[in-house]
């Protein structure tokens, strides 16, 4: 999906993640969600290629701000392919974060309606995500409700 003129405004542009981003603090962003550990120059490139060989099904959205190019705000989705629901789709969403100084200026809710966006045009028939108790109200004002458990087994 391209992103048109109602993703940008005069302060920011909200695209695809491009290869350059690393150098405009997209590690530092997502240091701000999680554990996100130094990533080489080759390693960010190297899964950047890869992803990038998923196309549509695998979207990484950023918001720019225009008058310092930093990244201050991320998000992904990927399309999951199902045999249920007539070999029906569904969006995954994940890593969604905006910078600290940059809260409350509606830039989450451009990133989930930017991803949204992406997987109803893939023709998903739903799009999930995982939260914490603290942003369901969040997330319920982006248009999503509440449903069942997460459960979750971690490697050692
Ligand atoms: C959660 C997060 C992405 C929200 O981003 P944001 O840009 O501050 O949110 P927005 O400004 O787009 O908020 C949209 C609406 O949700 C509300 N909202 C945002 N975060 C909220 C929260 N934690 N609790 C209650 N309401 C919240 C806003 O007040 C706003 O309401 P309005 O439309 O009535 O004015 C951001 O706080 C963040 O990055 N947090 C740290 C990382 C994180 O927890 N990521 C989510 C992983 S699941």
């Amino acid at each position: 999906m391209l992103a048109d003129d109602s993703n940008n405004d005069e302060k920011c542009r909200t695209r695809r993640l491009e290869i350059t981003d690393k150098n405009k603090g997209f590690i530092e962003l997502l240091r701000q969600l999680t554990v996100c550990d130094s990533v080489s120059d080759k390693e960010f490139e190297d899964r950047f290629r890869e992803l990038a060989c998923e196309g549509d099904d695998h979207v990484i959205c950023v918001v720019e701000e225009n008058e310092t190019g930093k990244i201050i705000a991320t998000g992904s989705v990927f399309i999951e392919k199902k045999f249920i629901r007539k070999c029906g789709k569904v969006g995954h969403i994940e890593d969604v974060v905006v910078d600290a100084n940059a809260r409350g200026m509606q830039l989450g809710k451009k990133i989930i309606e930017f991803l949204t966006e992406h997987a109803r045009s893939m023709g998903c028939y739903k799009v999930i995500l995982d939260c914490s108790a603290e942003n369901r109200v969040f997330y319920e004002k982006c248009g999503f409700k509440e449903k069942e458990i997460q459960m979750v087994k971690y490697f050692p």
